[in-house]
């Protein structure tokens, strides 16, 4: 059977598709930093090189900003198209002292590659670019047809991809995306990810006089823009860990049983959570669990905070400006547009009187929830057990993928989302890893979801 060859084909290329994933790693793509425009268009062009390879027509799209990379092969008319993307570019290594090994110079330890990324994405991006290697040196084709679409803009935003899909969705047309950039529930628990969350995201500043005051002389007088900070990000959470914006939970859509009682049964210790992390006590909101909390309901978190002094000693300033980065962390049905009025009232009417306030929005992102009972998700489930050889659980994740959201508004499908990371892999800090035994699992289950989709 032609499966058993494409198996054999994967068992034999092992340490070279290590070898390859390295040569990939080594350059620094950082999308968000100009300094490595060159080295981030040189990413792009391994990844194209690299499908051309295996047999596939690859192209760069060239865009604003950093190229796109698309190929696809549909020799097989009648069966299912699926679109696989993933992206090249990486977060920023800084800072650098707490690294063990250079963020560049991929290295082992423990049979894990740690790198910047090693799991977001380069590693698991790059299972599909083997699985699909080894169907076209084995059968010259897929059992379906598929389009890949690679980016270099995931961790600044996405805009040229926003802009590409929506003008090609006749181009990228398929029946499922898949889309490998989530983790697994647990070391040996394989997970197909149903639900990711969306993402609300602000800067505030606030302003005062058009200097800074000695806090003596003018304290008391004049409205401080730090303390009127405080109290305007002080509101916008209670003591029960509810978002306290008037309407924002209109939209949410409850926990179903069903899905209360699967998280019940996952093997997740809330003791053992807490004493990884080495908190005095776990918080969240009220009556919800605590991957309840982290999977499907909404947060609020401040990100940065700045204003006034805090050098070495004291200092008595009534600082001129204040300003912060918090965001909001959303779940279905809740809509990012709906959410930034919400937000924008609220901050209104709790400013306190004496300062202006100017919030800026950053760049949103929908929730998404995907239905497990469909062909797509089963052969996705099948093709995990086959690769990681364990049934796989359903989860949800509290983090975002833009694009998953972009495809279902453009498309009109659905993602499978099959991460082949783990929790633990640092994805954007210090020391990001990926185990090499999970990037030979996922390429595998890659390989094999072209087969089991083709049913
Ligand atoms: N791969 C992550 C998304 C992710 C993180 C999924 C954790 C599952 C668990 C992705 O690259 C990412 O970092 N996304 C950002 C999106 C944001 C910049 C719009 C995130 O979640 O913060
Ligand atoms: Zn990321």
């Amino acid at each position: 059977m032609i499966w058993n060859e494409v198996d054999r084909y994967l068992e034999a290329n092992r340490a070279r598709f290590e070898e390859e994933l390295k040569a990939l790693i080594r350059i620094p793509s950082v999308s968000a930093q100009p300094d490595h425009d060159a080295d981030t268009r040189k990413a792009a062009e391994a990844v194209r090189d690299n499908l051309i390879a295996s047999g596939l027509k690859a192209e760069l799209i060239e865009t604003a900003r950093h190229p796109l990379v698309y190929a696809e092969w549909l020799g097989m008319p009648g069966k299912p198209t699926i679109l696989v993307y993933g992206h090249y570019d990486v977060q920023p290594p800084e800072p650098l002292e707490p690294w063990l090994s250079p963020p560049f110079e991929p290295t082992i330890r423990n049979g894990n590659l740690y790198a910047r990324g090693a799991t977001d994405d380069k590693g698991q991006m790059f299972t599909h670019l083997k699985a699909a290697e080894a169907w076209m040196k084995v059968a010259a084709g897929f059992p379906v047809n598929v389009k890949f679409l690679i980016e270099g803009e995931e961790e600044v935003g996405g805009h040229s991809l926003e802009k590409f899909v929506a003008e090609s969705a006749a181009k990228l047309a398929c029946d499922y995306a898949v889309i490998s950039d989530t983790s697994q529930f647990a070391p040996g628990i394989p997970a197909v990810t149903y639900g990711l969350k969306g993402l609300a995201y602000f800067e505030l500043a606030v302003t005062g006089a058009d200097r800074d005051l000695h806090s003596g002389t003018y304290g008391g007088a004049v409205a401080n823009p730090l303390n009127a900070l405080a109290e305007i990000l002080a509101s916008l959470k209670g003591p029960d860990g509810r978002i306290q914006v008037a309407g924002f939970y209109d939209q949410v859509l409850p926990l179903e049983d069903w899905e209360r009682a699967e998280f019940a049964k996952l093997p997740f210790s809330e003791a053992d959570f807490q004493a990884d992390l080495k908190v005095p006590a776990l918080f969240g909101e009220a009556d919800y669990t605590t991957l309840e909390r982290k999977w499907a309901r909404p947060t609020c978190d401040v990100h940065g905070l700045w204003g006034g002094y805090s050098g070495p000693g004291p200092k008595t300033v009534l600082p001129c400006k204040a300003g912060a980065k918090f965001s909001f962390r959303l779940v279905p049905n809740q809509d990012p547009a709906t959410i930034e009025r919400l937000v924008r009232e609220h901050i209104t009417r709790v400013t306190p009187p004496g300062v202006r306030v100017d919030l800026i929005t950053h760049h949103g992102a929908p929730a998404v929830l995907v239905d497990v009972n469909t062909p797509g998700v089963q052969a996705a489930a099948r093709a995990v057990e086959v690769g990681f050889g364990a049934r796989p659980v359903f989860m949800r994740e509290g983090g975002s993928i833009p694009v998953v959201g972009l495809i279902k508004e453009k498309l009109g499908v659905d993602a499978l989302l099959l991460g082949w990371g783990q929790t633990d892999d640092n994805l954007h800090g210090p020391n990001e890893k990926f185990s090499l035994a999970d990037f030979h699992r996922g390429i595998k289950a890659a390989a094999r979801l072209l087969y089991e989709l083709a049913i």
